[in-house]
């Protein structure tokens, strides 16, 4: 017999001794039973290094050792899974076997709600659709028109330079002045004249922009529009439907004050001021009767319709509502926040 033969011999029986001496079976975990795998079959491994003598073998002897080489290799495949089939299961039996307590509580979904600011949203709404408005939305970026030109803003007003909003693009001139983050919700004033003739008593709620940004103003912040157009209309109907409102709101006693004041969309205007009983007045928004040229914008003929519109600032009634002291609060959407309302 040639040297290589019996150290091929040799190697292959060292081998079978040391699989039958469980070799694979004393291994723990999955990576200690790669590595045993890997002195077996890795690059410097005891059947890797016999497989190398295959050259050396007279040529009779190929075949038959070849064979042996085979048959030794796929004891090692077969020990080597089985362990691992083993070791996994020992893994979820141990797990399962782990103290298990079935009466824990299990992790709480939270509940979601709707936001604060939503819920005074929906509440400002329902008073005025029972108090006979009409709900309807509008963009929140509009054009320059709707927001400032067809309300009767001079071109260059102070409320539409750069300092003050946010334009999404400055127009290229005459006819087309831009796009931008309405101001106010008192767009919907031309959008819903423009739309259709009189009578009509509409409002319309959503989030507004301005480049303010302090404890008691944020960059966007929102607003309910309410406006009503037909024949005869007095500033009386105007004071009447926000006292109403107001007392729908904060309760019967609530006292309302208008106050004389200048928007360019109403004539005459004023602030709405409202007050609890022993308590100090708090603004609450704008008002005023809706001025001819806004009419003559929309189509409406100034000489026999005549209207009221109404803005009002909807975060701050949240604040008062839920006493949150900034502003910033209603919008930073941190649950340890928002779960408490
Ligand atoms: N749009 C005005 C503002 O944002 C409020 C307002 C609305 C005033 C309607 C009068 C009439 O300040």
């Amino acid at each position: 017999m040639s040297d290589a033969v019996s150290r091929f011999d040799e190697g292959l029986r060292s081998i079978l001794t040391e699989l039958e001496g469980g070799a694979f079976e004393v291994a723990k975990t999955e990576q200690e039973l790669r590595e045993i795998n890997a002195r077996f079959v890795g690059a410097n491994g005891s059947l890797t290094s016999v497989l190398k003598l295959m050259r050396e073998l007279p040529g009779d002897q190929r075949k038959p050792k070849g064979q042996a080489a085979n048959e030794v290799k796929q004891k090692i495949e077969a020990r080597f899974s089985a362990r691992l089939d083993a070791l996994l299961r020992e893994a979820r039996e141990a797990d399962l076997k782990a103290p298990f307590d079935v009466t824990l509580p299990g992790r709480g979904v939270l509940p979601g709600r709707l936001h604060p600011i939503t819920r005074v949203r929906h509440e400002l709404l329902d008073i005025f659709e029972s108090l006979g408005f009409e709900v309807v939305d509008g963009p929140e970026i509009d054009l320059h028109e709707n927001c400032f030109d067809r309300l009767g803003f001079p071109p260059d007003h102070p409320a539409t330079d750069m300092q003050d909003t946010f334009f999404v693009d400055r127009g290229k001139g005459a006819g087309d002045r831009g796009t931008l983050l309405r101001t106010h919700t008192s767009t919907m004033q031309i959008r819903e004249m423009s739309r259709r003739p009189p009578p009509l008593a509409v409002v319309s709620a959503g989030a507004v922009y301005r480049r303010d940004d302090d404890a008691t103003h944020s960059p966007m912040f929102h607003q309910i529009e309410g406006f009503l157009v037909d024949e005869k209309v007095t500033m009386a109907d105007l004071k009447g439907v926000l006292q109403r409102f107001l007392e729908r709101l904060y309760g019967e006693a609530i006292e309302v004050r208008l106050r004389p004041s200048y928007f360019p969309f109403v004539e005459p205007g004023a602030e709405v001021d409202a007050r609890r009983p022993g308590g100090s007045w708090m603004e609450i928004g704008g008002c005023g009767m809706i001025h001819p040229v806004v009419f003559e914008h929309v189509g409406y003929d100034p000489t026999k319709v005549s209207g009221f519109a109404f803005g009002m600032g909807i975060d701050r009634m949240a604040m008062v509502k839920f006493g949150v002291p900034n502003i910033k609060l209603l919008f930073e959407n941190d649950v340890r926040f928002l779960g408490g309302f």
